[in-house]
């Protein structure tokens, strides 16, 4: 496993964390044998993975106790990232909700704590104010943004300090290539790449968008004919299978799972701290976690980023994953 700091701090995080959200349920992943995610929690510490990213909002905070449990007495070792909802960014708000997290994790700190996603009602002066009260109490290490576009990175920038920025990010969702990803990079703002497997689709499991189970299948890859789907737009379904033809043929040609081939590819991507991949059994977590070791020579990583060129016209500069009228400034 491949180790690199986060942001300015001082804690190093493995570029490959666990990401948590589908341990959580609920309708977008179904119900979930809380065993099994217990199991792969543990199982990430044999693997080298020692940053998980979990949130408020995932199963209404069910993914955090779960995080917890599993972690046990074994938190110390572990980088806890979760995320504070944007429906909680005024002082009073934030503060509870961090103490909400606190209990459902079990801990008392967190590594990272995020803004899910920016609000447009409360000021990002507030809030980042109250992140400094959590920080000086060390009730939280480090503050982190989610979903921050160009103008809410500089403007969250301009009341403190912010390690990372977690965004979409995968060879079937470039959209953060056009802009973010430089703004980040330039702010020395670390990437995290959420949805790098695009749910499931990079590892090669389904063949065409009918075999995605309906629930997932609400992005702006997929059709908005499809039930769920909030976008009203046509999606890039013709694209993407196309391309995962063409990843499919690369990843035979090396010998490696698709899924790693996916993974290594962002890794070698400026700017990109951590690639959070979920992982729905131990199994699925040891072929990810591999994916760290994997190194690419240049000539792969521009025959991957060709293979997906058609699918990053279609979808544009958006980083929006659901909707069409973006919810990036
Ligand atoms: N900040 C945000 O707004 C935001 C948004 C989305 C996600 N995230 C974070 O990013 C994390 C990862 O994103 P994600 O869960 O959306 O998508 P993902 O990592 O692209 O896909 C995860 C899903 O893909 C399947 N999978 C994973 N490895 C596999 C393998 N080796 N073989 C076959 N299938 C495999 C599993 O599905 P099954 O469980 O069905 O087997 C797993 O649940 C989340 O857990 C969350 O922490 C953040």
């Amino acid at each position: 496993m491949q180790y690199r700091p986060l942001g300015r701090t001082d804690l190093n995080v493995s570029a490959i964390a666990l990401g948590c959200w589908a341990f959580g349920g609920g309708p977008y992943w179904g119900d979930r044998d809380e065993q099994l995610s217990e199991q792969t929690i543990r199982t990430a510490f044999e693997v080298g993975i020692n940053f998980f990213d979990t949130a408020e909002g995932y199963g209404n905070g069910h993914s955090e106790v779960v995080l917890g449990r599993a972690l046990g007495v074994r938190r110390p070792q572990a980088v806890i990232a979760t995320k504070v909802s944007a429906d909680h960014l005024g002082r009073e708000d934030l503060i509870r909700a961090c103490e909400g997290s606190l209990r459902r994790l079990g801990t008392d700190y967190i590594d990272l704590y995020q803004i899910h996603w920016p609000s447009r009602t409360v000021p990002l002066e507030e809030t980042m104010a109250a992140m400094q009260t959590l920080l000086e109490q060390g009730k939280v290490r480090a503050v982190g943004v989610s979903n921050f576009g160009v103008h809410d990175l500089s403007e969250a920038l301009r009341w403190g300090r912010v390690e990372c920025n977690q965004l979409p990010y995968s060879l079937l969702w470039r959209a953060i290539e056009y802009e973010i990803g430089n703004a980040c990079f330039a702010n020395e703002v670390g990437m995290l790449c959420y949805s790098p497997l695009a749910q499931g689709l990079l590892t090669g499991r389904w063949h065409s968008a009918d075999e995605v189970p309906s629930g997932r299948a609400v992005t702006r890859i997929y059709s908005c004919e499809r039930e769920g789907v909030r976008h009203g737009q046509e999606g890039a379904e013709e694209e993407v299978f196309q391309a995962l033809a063409e990843i499919d043929a690369i990843a035979d040609e090396l010998a490696v799972p698709m899924a790693n081939l996916a993974v290594a590819w962002l890794l070698h991507q400026p700017c990109v701290t951590s690639v959070l991949a979920g992982a729905g059994n131990p199994a699925q977590l040891r072929i990810n976690a591999q994916a760290a070791d994997l190194k690419l020579d240049d000539g792969v990583v521009q025959r991957l980023s060709a293979a997906t060129e058609a699918v990053k016209a279609k979808i544009g500069p958006n980083p929006d994953m659901w909707q069409a009228e973006s919810r990036y400034r």
